[in-house]
């Protein structure tokens, strides 16, 4: 079995990130996400809308996403890596080459992102309306 890993946010669900997790697990058997936990997005100065239960809630219903772990730091993937012997780890194209020290514990692979949408988009043609 192939285990594919990806994190983020995935604050107010949008079509990029849909297409993101499809082809993540497209690339291989059983899909990880390490989301972003409430603490961790402070320090990235970073405000979800929805809590980090919301949040979770909402990825797992998604028919793509096997598994919902918490991502509390920047330093834990390496070792999420070995504890659930991930194969394969990917991130959206935003992030190219910021992960690439992982290709010594697994295969790295950046995706293009969906153009035109995001979370921070969105927040802002809604707060127009
Ligand atoms: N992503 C994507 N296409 C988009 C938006 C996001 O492929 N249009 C990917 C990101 O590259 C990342 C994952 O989805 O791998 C989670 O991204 P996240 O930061 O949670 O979503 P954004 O919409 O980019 O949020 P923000 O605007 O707050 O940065």
């Amino acid at each position: 079995m192939k285990k594919v890993i990806t994190y983020g946010t995935f604050d107010l669900i949008h079509v990029g990130h849909v297409n993101l997790l499809r082809r993540a697990k497209e690339l291989g058997d059983y899909l990880i996400v390490g989301l972003s936990t409430d603490n961790f997005n402070k320090n990235k100065n970073k405000t979800a809308y929805y809590t980090f239960e919301d949040r979770k809630i909402i990825l797992e219903s998604i028919q793509y996403v096997d598994l919902v772990i918490a991502e509390s730091n920047w330093k834990q993937k390496t070792r999420d890596i070995r504890t659930y012997d991930v194969d394969l780890f990917v991130m959206g194209d935003d992030w190219k080459g910021s992960f690439d020290f992982l290709k010594e514990t697994c295969e790295v692979v950046y995706l293009p992102r969906t153009t035109g949408i995001s979370t921070s988009c969105v927040k802002k043609r809604i707060s127009k309306t």
